[in-house]
């Protein structure tokens, strides 16, 4: 019998991270290798907000502090739902945690008994199934289609529904695929959930800031207000402000609900980092001058990324709306070889084409739950991002 938890054969590593690895290895090989794996800005932390972290080290906020976030960073979380979301919460119906990654594996292990049914929408986040077979549950994947720009539509979260669905997990705009839900599509899902009192919404908003083309950004609980008291709205600093080594998250949702999240967190990691904390603190009081000019940056970069991406014979890739990644199809690819006689069968196949021949790192879709796509982040210098398009452009130009 073996020493490990069950739990752990059912889960694997984050394929994302895996990809990153592989990629750093060949690095330190002396490979040229360029990595659009990873999903973070490849922007400083604003200076303000660094500065807010050294003058809270110089003041000696250096020890625990509440476990579920300190009463200033909870105060400036309630301010930021209220003017961003319209959403109004008391302090206890906050959690700040060590990002926004424990915040939803908190929500999960609080909540999911044995076989308990999460909705899941694919193209997804890595961790969303992995998390949910941790806590003991079961994922249910709701396909969506690249025509449908990877938007599930009400009926096929509708087909999904039994009585043991506890959750739906929405993340617009999305990774992989940066599409995002309007009000309308918001509130086409929120018909078919209040029909379901029992369901939970799971709300990832964490990409919020980066949305495009005039758009304006909507959650669910904002669209549909009785949907408010059962929805755990997710969100954090690591993709708005660049600080993903900060690793600072946080969440409004039902009192009970954050309070059994406050408990798990008191026995494993206890409070965040109290320097992160009050460096958050200044992230959303502070100007928000960073959030327009990463906005700004992101866009001309999605704008170079898919036109490039589409002058390439076999590559097609939607237009997203959001966040900072592209999620082209590579299918009109399948059944080519290589020069080296191996024959391209899968999205799989085509990333470690990509990472032999062109030496660069992107993701295959199958691990976001849709083969037959790959994701590349273009949270990268215009320059890097030119270069590594024209690596990938004859790359494929020497498939036959
Ligand atoms: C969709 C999504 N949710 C959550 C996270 C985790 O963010 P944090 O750095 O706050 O843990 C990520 C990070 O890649 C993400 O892409």
């Amino acid at each position: 019998m073996s020493f490990l938890a069950t739990s752990i054969s059912n889960i694997k590593p984050s394929p994302t991270i895996a990809v990153s690895m592989k990629a750093a290895e060949l690095k330190s090989q002396g490979k040229d290798i360029i990595s659009l794996s990873m999903g973070e800005p490849d922007f400083d932390t604003p200076d303000n907000i660094k500065q807010a972290a050294i003058e809270a080290i110089k003041r000696g906020d250096t020890k625990y502090t509440a476990v579920d976030g300190t009463a200033t960073l909870k105060k400036a979380i309630i301010a930021k739902f209220k003017r961003e979301n319209s959403l109004e919460y008391k302090p206890s119906e906050i959690i700040v945690s060590t990002g926004a990654k424990q915040v939803i594996y908190n929500a999960l292990i609080a909540s999911i008994n044995q076989d308990d049914e999460v909705i899941i929408p694919a193209p997804y986040w890595v961790s969303y199934p992995d998390m949910v077979l941790l806590a003991g549950g079961k994922p249910v994947i709701v396909e969506s289609s690249e025509k449908n720009n990877f938007k599930i539509s009400p009926s096929s979260l509708a087909e999904k529904i039994t009585p043991k669905t506890k959750w739906l997990i929405l993340n617009s705009p999305s990774n992989p695929t940066g599409s995002c839900y309007c009000d309308k599509e918001l509130k086409a899902l929120a018909e078919v959930l209040l029909r379901h009192p029992q369901i939970y919404v799971l709300t990832d908003d964490i990409y919020e800031h980066l949305i495009f083309d005039g758009l304006k950004f909507a959650t669910i609980a904002q669209i549909e207000p009785r949907l408010k008291e059962r929805t755990l709205v997710v969100n954090g600093v690591s993709k708005a402000y660049s600080m993903t080594g900060w690793r600072i998250g946080f969440a409004g949702g039902p009192e009970k609900l954050i309070k059994a999240m406050a408990m798990i967190q008191s026995q494993s990691t206890s409070s965040p980092c109290s320097i992160s904390q009050a460096a958050s603190v200044e992230a959303l009081n502070g100007v928000q001058d960073y959030i327009t000019m990463s906005k700004k940056i992101f866009e001309k970069r999605r704008d170079m990324m898919v036109a490039m991406l589409n002058k390439i014979d076999g590559i097609n890739c939607n237009k997203p709306n959001g966040a900072f990644y592209v999620f082209p199809s590579c299918q009109g690819l399948f059944g080519k070889k290589t020069s080296a006689g191996k024959t391209i069968e899968n999205d799989n196949d085509f990333a470690s084409y990509l990472l032999e021949e062109a030496l660069v790192a992107v993701v295959p879709g199958i691990a976001f739950g849709a083969s037959g796509f790959f994701r590349i982040s273009y949270a990268a210098s215009e320059e890097f991002l030119q270069n590594a398009m024209q690596r990938i452009s004859d790359a494929c130009k020497k498939l036959k």
